[in-house]
């Protein structure tokens, strides 16, 4: 007999949803930010990855692209990342959101980024079997219109891997708002890109964003989603449209402000029937890793074996892989 937590530990396990800056393992970011004087937001490595809300937890995401700037630094934190991921949580398949308009501002182009991170996961698979796809993320911070230049260049350049893109970050205004971004959307769709989008998030989020993502922007997948809960129509329209959810427990501790219990509105989102996935969204940032994602986050949440291995077999499922 293995203890629950052990199960859950060994279990092999997929994730969806995780950003590709925050794979990073925090000895590497911190080498990295030295190497290259970028300042960060606290010297204090007890304190760095401390964050109040989601808004503050963005600023200094947004900051820690600062230190990825040669293709080797793309390279390492892509291998390393997948190689921690393996002994953390016995990883065998990821899917990333790279955010190319991070590094365009700072003057790295799309295959500057890409190219190097397919390299470093390309090799990362040969070594550890961890497959992977990318998914390249709209920032809400910025235009519409560069929304919609990103996705003209994923487009262009058609690499086998980038196959969806998605939404993340959040608008000035701090809101969701997912049809902002709507021809974005379309013009992806209409090169038979997958479609994903952060919605239903934040402690002010609500269940009309997440209609909103399935409706109006025609996404195949959603990220977090949690309010759904909140209006059952939206609920009997996601199960009706068989809408995956990549969810992240541990994250909504501090992005959503929740507590991770049995009234979480994740575990509402499972017992309503909803294919739900698990994913660390942040894992640097938020000390996390897949493999305290089931041991401590599905725990907490009172989900059974069976559930959880259905939660794993989801990730299987609603993966933008091929068959
Ligand atoms: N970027 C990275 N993590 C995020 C999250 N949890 N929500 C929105 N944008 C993000
Ligand atoms: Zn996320």
């Amino acid at each position: 007999m293995i203890s629950y937590a052990d199960y859950l530990q060994l279990l092999p396990k997929t994730e969806l949803h995780c950003h590709f800056a925050s794979t990073m393992t925090a000895t590497t970011f911190i080498e990295l930010a030295a190497r290259y004087g970028v300042e960060l937001w606290g010297d204090d490595p007890e304190t760095l990855f401390d964050f109040a809300d989601l808004p503050e937890f963005l600023v200094a995401f947004r900051a820690a692209h600062d230190v990825l700037r040669e293709p080797a630094d793309f390279e390492r934190v892509a291998w390393e990342g997948v190689r921690a991921a393996v002994a953390e949580g016995n990883l065998r398949y990821r899917e990333y959101y790279v955010n190319p308009q991070y590094f365009a501002a700072r003057g790295i182009g799309y295959r500057d980024v890409m190219d190097p991170i397919i390299a470093g996961l390309r090799r990362a698979e040969a070594d550890f079997g961890v497959g992977f796809r990318i998914v390249a993320a709209i920032n809400r911070r910025d235009s519409p219109e560069s929304a919609v230049a990103m996705v003209r260049e994923v487009i262009e350049h058609g690499i086998p891997e980038v196959v969806g893109i998605g939404q993340d970050d959040l608008t000035p205004e701090n809101t969701e708002d997912p049809t902002r971004f709507a021809a974005a959307y379309r013009l992806a769709a209409s090169a038979g890109l997958k479609l994903t989008a952060h919605v239903g998030e934040t402690p002010t989020a609500t269940p009309d964003a997440v209609r909103e993502a399935i409706e109006v922007l025609g996404c195949d997948r959603l990220d977090h989603g949690y309010r759904i809960v909140d209006d059952p129509a939206v609920v009997a329209l996601a199960l009706e449209r068989g809408i995956g959810f990549a969810t992240t427990p541990v994250s909504t501790t501090i992005c959503s402000g929740w507590t991770l219990d049995e009234g979480h509105r994740l575990r509402a989102m499972i017992d309503a029937g909803l294919t739900v996935s698990v994913s660390t969204d942040d894992a640097m940032f938020f000390r996390t890793d897949i493999g305290k994602e089931y041991r401590e986050g599905l725990m907490a949440l009172g989900v059974d074996a069976a559930t959880a291995k259905r939660i794993a077999l989801a990730g299987i499922d609603i993966s933008f892989a091929d068959a």
